[in-house]
């Protein structure tokens, strides 16, 4: 066992971005908190949970479940356990073969222990709970050489320590879930900071939510091509409530085959016009609007500028949903609806970033335009677009801004 320096570890986040309804003073008597998940009673004590993770956790389990079905294997490292719901539904429903549940908090013990002995006894093999913080059990584990399909990181903010250790703890072609809850970052408002955990300097652009799981995958993909692997991203899922922002990589050996898409991207505040800067015209930075208002065009990067999912993974993983009667289930968590929007913007044909209809309407002072009539008016014109999983008033589209402005414009005058 380790003692916890607290100066140093985070072992709850800070207060201004994530209050922990649950945190009570240490060495109180454990508090016993019942919750249920899809069709799984257990109990949260004092531990930090959130149900409204709960969709993060379903699509963890989706792809978890999909790696043991397509190998035959499944040995998962939850790293940062809480109470041990993802352990518990890693064993239960991916079926999973072994998992470490592990929290630096030790008072987290009795309520994991409990909650995994619900699935099958201790004795059985099929899990183990330790408590280290995490760069600790992944660099034992690879000095062990016991490797893992599926690597669950499940942290606080933008603490990006953990991704060399952690891609030498993963099974080449395995899979690695990353999160980051710095919503401070993504929004362009501590750039020195994003550009110390993810490589990034970030400033605030209009599609901040999903500028945040981009730099969280170009910096992963940074940081993996250090000890000479690659990472292709599976799935990205930006949930509000935190905010959360999580990626599923495959991790391989080799180049990035993506180079072309770890770039800049530019935001013209004066025509709204987004463009992906490549890093031999970084010296050449305009807007083709030629605007002449000073500092009008924002740069941020680098960060990834390729597609969020990958749509062929995202179908399977609609596919065993639906197996699983996870679609139109009545649950609040409408994942039938997430996963079909993730696939719609998984199109290689649609750009970075997202256009707010707020945004067309202002430019071309016009009343907001309904959705649906200006993706049709859109798509006619021969361009393409889709939803964002992120925003509900928004478009992803190759359409430029000033051609939106003109169609929002046309339509109003319909
Ligand atoms: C977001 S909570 C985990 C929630 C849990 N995974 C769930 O789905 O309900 C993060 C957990 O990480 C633990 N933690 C924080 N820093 C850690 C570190 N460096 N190593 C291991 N655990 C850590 C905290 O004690 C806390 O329980
Ligand atoms: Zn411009």
């Amino acid at each position: 066992m380790i003692s916890l320096n607290l100066t140093t570890l985070s072992l709850f986040p800070p207060k201004t971005l994530n209050p922990n309804p649950n945190h009570r003073p240490p060495n109180l008597r454990p508090i016993t908190a019942i919750q249920t998940e899809r069709a799984f009673e257990f109990d949260t004590g004092d531990t930090f949970f959130r149900s409204e993770s709960a969709t993060g956790r379903d699509l963890a389990v989706l792809a978890a479940t999909l790696h043991k079905q397509s190998t035959g294997s499944l040995r998962v490292l939850d790293a940062m356990c809480g109470c041990g719901i993802r352990s518990l539904r890693y064993l239960a429903e991916a079926k999973a073969d072994f998992v470490l549940a592990n929290d630096a908090n030790e008072e987290c013990n009795g309520v994991i222990v409990s909650n995994l002995s619900s699935v099958c006894k201790e004795s059985e093999g099929r899990w183990n709970v330790s408590h280290a913080i995490a760069n600790r059990v992944f660099a034992e584990k690879y000095v062990e050489r016991e490797f893992f399909d599926f690597v669950d990181i499940d942290s606080f903010g933008s603490d990006s320590s953990f991704f060399r250790l952690a891609f030498d703890t993963v099974k080449l072609g395995g899979l690695l879930y990353v999160t980051s809850t710095d919503g401070f970052s993504s929004g362009g408002h501590r750039p020195n900071h994003s550009l110390a955990a993810y490589g990034a300097y970030i400033r605030p652009m209009p599609y901040a939510n999903e500028i945040g799981l981009r730099m969280l995958i170009g910096g992963a993909i940074r940081e993996a091509s250090v000890l000479g692997y690659c990472v292709e991203p599976l799935f990205s899922y930006y949930s509000y409530h935190g905010p959360v922002f999580r990626v599923l990589l495959r991790l391989n050996r080799g180049k990035s085959p993506h180079g072309m898409h770890y770039r800049f991207i530019g935001y013209c505040e004066s025509c709204g016009h987004s463009q992906a800067i490549s890093w031999d015209k970084l010296g050449q930075m305009s807007c083709p609007c030629g605007s002449d208002v000073p500092d009008s065009l924002v740069v941020s990067g680098p960060l990834w500028t390729g597609p969020l999912h990958s749509a062929n993974y995202l179908t399977e993983m609609l596919c065993l949903a639906g197996e699983w009667g996870w679609l139109g289930d009545g649950t609040k968590n409408d994942l039938d609806k997430l996963l079909h929007r993730m696939i719609d913007e998984s199109d290689p044909n649609l750009p970075f970033g997202y256009i707010q209809l707020d945004e067309i309407a202002s430019r071309a002072k016009v009343n907001s335009p309904p959705l649906v009539k200006i993706m049709s008016a859109i798509h006619q014109e021969g361009y393409f677009v889709s939803r964002s999983h992120i925003s509900n008033n928004a478009i992803k589209t190759n359409c430029p801004m000033s051609e939106c402005v003109r169609i929002a414009k046309e339509l109003q005058q319909l």
